[in-house]
């Protein structure tokens, strides 16, 4: 069976490394870089090693193209591209659209297709169908399915083979086709009702992270201002062995989900004339954060940044990953270069961010710990600047949340 894989990605070379075991799979993506890169067997996703994407070239299961036509001749689409806000944090479906014109105007012939990139419900009967029928002549009656991913970069327990999968279609073959696809490198499949609760489910689990991530970095504000550990608080909740789940503090959410996905959940509430006052107000908690850092910051250091050298440790949204999309870091270095502070940053995990380098590790005047990749040192962050404010609770002996 020939697979097509639109967007190579994250989410798009994860599921091609995983599909070629079985599949021979053609990864389509526009950035002709990044294309010519997996060509030459250079995997840009943490997770996905550059051997076995060589060993697939090599043996003929895998090749990357920026042609849509070479999408012609397959029996099984999955759609993997992104689905970020617009400018106006609104959903933004271009990416999408765009998948769709490429699927419309080179399918020859019914094939099955998976939507994984994550929007709100009935974004696959609604729009991606509509879309692709359109982009068609003449129009050829697909099968369509959701399969969200869950897929979280970086991580080594949890992965293609052992996360749960939901899926749905919008037939009961489409259903069938899915999960037969899936079976071979997927353990457990989750079959729900209809897409639109596989989508649901998709926001709903990360809008759960979202809400209790602000909800604990109220909490850490609440704790400071009382006087008292807000980890060896959260310990103590954490030793209840039901109803509660232990979330930790941080400078806010980044990454292409938990700030994003939400309000997917939100505008979609809100044009059905449901309340979404939990989102919104999380997002603008987490967002606040950077804000609250940097006061902190400089409450301990005077009242007054300027002129001050600080060095940013960790601008990566998360430890041990190079994705800077939506990182509190940025907030964070916009409001400390407010304060007049010289801001530089040191994350080697990342090396090239906005056209400047990782700074190294030393001879600041203050530190602000934003993300602790295991790769660095915690006595080095430490030794960096007289002054250091850890947000991540790893840098035992400094200042922090
Ligand atoms: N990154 C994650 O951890 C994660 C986890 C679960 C779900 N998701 C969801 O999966 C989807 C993809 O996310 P990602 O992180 O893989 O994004 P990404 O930015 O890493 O990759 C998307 C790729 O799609 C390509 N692309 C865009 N439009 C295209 C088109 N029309 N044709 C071909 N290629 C195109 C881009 O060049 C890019 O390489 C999103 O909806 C996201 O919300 C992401």
């Amino acid at each position: 069976m020939k697979v097509a894989i639109i967007g190579q990605g994250y989410v798009g070379l994860t599921i091609s490394s995983f599909a070629s075991e079985f599949y021979q799979v053609v990864g389509v993506d526009n950035d002709s870089r990044l294309v010519e890169d997996l060509n030459k067997g250079i995997s840009h996703i943490e997770g996905v090693d550059s051997a076995v994407l060589k060993e697939w070239i090599r043996v003929g299961r895998y090749h990357a193209t920026t042609r849509g036509s070479e999408i012609a001749d397959v029996d099984l689409v999955v759609i993997a591209v992104p689905t970020p806000l617009t400018s106006n944090r609104k959903p933004d479906l271009r990416f999408i659209d765009s998948a769709c014109k490429t699927i419309g105007e080179n399918l020859k012939k019914p094939v099955l297709i998976i939507n994984e990139s994550t929007s709100f419900p009935g974004t696959l009967r609604n729009y991606i169908k509509p879309a692709i029928e359109k982009y068609s002549t003449p129009t050829i009656e697909h099968l369509y399915a959701i399969s969200p991913e869950r897929v979280d970069p970086g991580r080594s327990d949890f992965n293609q083979k052992n996360t749960p999968r939901l899926l749905a279609g919008l037939t009961h073959e489409a259903t069938a086709r899915t999960r037969e696809f899936y079976s071979k490198f997927c353990d457990q499949l989750v079959e729900v009702s209809s897409p639109e609760v596989a989508e649901a489910a998709k926001l709903f689990e990360n809008t759960f992270r979202q809400v209790n991530i602000a909800l604990v970095n109220e909490f850490a504000q609440i704790t400071h201002s009382l006087g008292i550990s807000v980890y060896e608080t959260l310990d103590a909740a954490d030793t209840k062995p039901y109803g509660f789940m232990k979330f930790t503090p941080s400078a806010g959410v980044g990454g292409h989900c938990i700030p994003v996905d939400p309000t997917y959940l939100a505008a979609v509430a809100e044009e059905h004339g449901a309340p979404a006052t939990f989102i919104r107000r999380a997002n603008e908690v987490n967002l606040e954060m950077s804000e609250y850092i940097v006061r902190r910051v400089a409450e301990d250091n005077g009242g007054n940044l300027e002129g001050k050298s600080v060095l940013v440790v960790g601008v990566a949204y998360k430890p041990n990953v190079a994705d800077v999309r939506e990182t509190a870091a940025e907030l964070v270095i916009e409001y400390l270069r407010k304060k007049g502070a010289v801001v530089t940053w040191h994350d080697e995990v990342v090396g090239n961010w906005k056209g400047e380098a990782s700074a190294p590790l030393q001879g600041a005047d203050i530190a602000v710990v934003i993300t602790k990749h295991d790769s660095v040192d915690a006595k080095k962050i430490l030794s960096s600047a007289h002054y250091v404010f850890d947000t991540t609770g790893k840098v035992a002996g400094s200042k922090g949340l």
